[in-house]
């Protein structure tokens, strides 16, 4: 028997399977982030953790926990976790990317890239607070997205998917990753830039790419002055991948015609000068909250952590030189 530790209560059926699985399993009783303490407190002696994007993980927390085997991540990023920490001490990190989440994020930045060309967002709270006072020809003026531009920064699962839904739409699509594929570029149409070209070229430009020392702030001031005058910034991947401040500057001096962000640099403070704009629209980190992907989240993680603790390698690890020097 091994002591697993929940550090919050989460959705899905295969929940029920860690429950049952004859281990002794600790689930936070509160519906909040816990603090560093609270988690050292209630994991004592924890062989697996199953932790969300709003724990952090630092060695000096690791080494709270000398019998810590995984550590079952509950989202598709990782950067709340220090994983060199986490391989030279011969724990395993497990993530949860599946098709499901990331056709549902992909789905998630069109809807934004929708609400943002078409002001669904704004026109809905003129609507509810019945200023409609008859059909006009001026009022919410939108963009069709046919023969429209999109950049899609980061070609990974999700932004091969965002690529792949925007072939409907017959929009020209631009991409920029840290590597190229000629046959990826043939099968969807697209087209590679450097950054600065994409910027310059894109009037949707969508982020995908994950939160690492290289992408901290990637899109900043400089980046942002680059920017297709009138264009529009999407982020569903980490809030610190913008540099916030630079982009209200950019909003402000109507470089920028609006953006749409579901990440923001200090979760969950929104930055007070977005929330008064208009043209911003503001989500809670909700790009993969759909039911369907909560209970392939939770199936995920729970695997992973009953795999890691029958001495079988789970297929989500990220670290897998971890693995050969694994605790037992
Ligand atoms: C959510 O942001 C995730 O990484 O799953
Ligand atoms: C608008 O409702 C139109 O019919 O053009």
């Amino acid at each position: 028997m091994s002591k697993i530790l929940v550090t919050r209560k989460i959705p899905g059926k295969a929940f029920e399977t860690l429950q049952n699985s004859g281990n002794e399993v600790v689930v936070s009783q509160f519906d909040r982030v816990l603090l560093p303490q609270e988690i050292m407190e209630m994991g004592k002696e924890a062989e697996a953790v199953l932790t969300l994007l709003t724990d952090r993980w630092t060695g000096e927390m690791m080494d709270q926990f000398p019998k810590l085997k995984i550590i079952s991540n509950y989202a598709v990023g990782f950067d709340n976790i220090d994983i060199k920490a986490a391989t030279e001490k011969g724990i395993v990190v497990t993530n949860t990317t599946s098709d499901v989440v990331n056709e549902a994020v992909a789905e998630f930045t069109w809807a934004m890239i929708f609400a943002l060309s078409k002001q669904i967002v704004t026109a809905d709270n003129f609507a509810k607070r019945g200023l409609y006072k008859g059909w006009q020809p001026n009022i919410f003026l939108g963009h069709n997205l046919t023969g429209k531009t999109l950049g899609i920064v980061g070609l990974g699962r999700i932004g091969t998917m965002v690529a792949l839904r925007a072939q409907g739409f017959e929009m020209k699509v631009l991409y920029h990753s840290k590597s190229k594929s000629e046959e990826i570029e043939k099968e969807l149409g697209i087209e590679y830039r450097e950054l600065d070209s994409l910027l310059a070229e894109s009037d949707y430009v969508s982020l995908h790419v994950p939160l690492i020392d290289e992408t901290r702030h990637l899109i900043n001031a400089e980046k942002l002055e680059l920017a297709k005058p009138g264009s529009y910034l999407i982020n569903t991947s980490r809030g610190g991948v913008v540099d916030e401040q630079a982009l209200v500057e950019a909003l402000k001096s109507g470089k920028l015609a609006g953006a749409a962000l579901d990440v923001h640099e200090n979760e969950p403070a929104m930055n007070p000068e977005l929330m008064q704009m208009e043209n911003v629209i503001l989500t809670p980190h909700i790009a993969s909250a759909t039911i369907e992907v909560r209970e392939k989240m939770t199936e995920q993680a729970v695997d992973a952590i009953l795999k890691v603790l029958s001495g079988e390698q789970p297929e989500t690890i990220i670290n897998k030189d971890a693995w050969q020097k694994r605790r037992k």
